[in-house]
């Protein structure tokens, strides 16, 4: 029995080692607590964000979110590795953004402008309300 356990627990060590040196930009979970740290106390509740349904069912490419700019231009690839947008969108600033230009890199404009923009966008062409562009749709109590 101790044998059999401690075989299958070094088994499990080395499923995870593999896993974890195996380079694939996939996303590891359905379901993403987007938990950015950098914002210290978050006012809104935290909005949990599925790529399943992003990307199986309204098939929305990932350069569409993901980018690495060159240049002006999206050099990003699916296979490439992806960083967190606070990682470069590193500044938490919550207020007066509607004021500050784009290029500021503000994180909260750079989540809201990604999410919401696109769900406008749909909705007005399909002539529906289903992706979600009011608050509490998104940041769910
Ligand atoms: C509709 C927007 C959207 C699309 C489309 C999208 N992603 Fe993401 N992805 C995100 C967001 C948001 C995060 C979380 C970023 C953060 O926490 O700063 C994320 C995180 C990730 C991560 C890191 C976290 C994890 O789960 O491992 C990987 C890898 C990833 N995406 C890969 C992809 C790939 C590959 C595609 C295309 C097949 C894709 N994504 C399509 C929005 C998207
Ligand atoms: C490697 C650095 C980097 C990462 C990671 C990154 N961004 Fe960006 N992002 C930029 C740069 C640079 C620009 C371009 C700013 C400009 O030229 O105006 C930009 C522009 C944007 C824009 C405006 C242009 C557009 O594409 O609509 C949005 C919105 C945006 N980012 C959202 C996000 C989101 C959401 C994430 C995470 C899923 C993310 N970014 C991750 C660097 C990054
Ligand atoms: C390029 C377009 C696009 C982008 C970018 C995008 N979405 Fe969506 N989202 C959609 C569409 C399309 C739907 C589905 C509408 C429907 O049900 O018909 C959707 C649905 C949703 C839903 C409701 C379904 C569910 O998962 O419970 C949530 C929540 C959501 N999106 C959150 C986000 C968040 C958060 C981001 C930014 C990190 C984001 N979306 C970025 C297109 C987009
Ligand atoms: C389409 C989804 C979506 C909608 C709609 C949306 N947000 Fe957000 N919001 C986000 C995401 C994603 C973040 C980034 C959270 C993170 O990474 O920590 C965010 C961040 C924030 C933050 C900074 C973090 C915090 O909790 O203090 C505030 C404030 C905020 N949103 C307020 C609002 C308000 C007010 C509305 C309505 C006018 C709204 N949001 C609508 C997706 C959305």
């Amino acid at each position: 029995m101790r044998v059999r356990r401690l075989s299958s627990l070094i088994f499990a060590w080395l499923f995870v080692l593999t896993a974890a040196t195996t380079v694939t930009a996939q996303p590891d979970e359905d379901v993403l607590e987007l938990n950015s740290s950098i914002i210290e106390v978050h006012t809104r509740p935290v909005v949990q964000f599925s790529h399943t349904v992003h990307l199986d069912d309204y098939a929305i490419e990932c350069s569409q979110c993901h980018h690495v700019y060159q240049g002006g231009e999206n050099v990003w690839q699916d296979d490439d590795p992806v960083k967190k947008c606070q990682e470069c969108h590193n500044d938490p600033t919550t207020k007066n953004e509607l004021r500050l230009p784009a290029k500021t890199l503000n994180l909260k404009w750079a989540f809201h402008r990604n999410c919401i923009g696109c769900h406008r966008e749909y909705n007005k062409e399909n002539n529906v309300e289903a992706a979600p562009v009011k608050c509490q749709n998104c940041h769910v109590e």
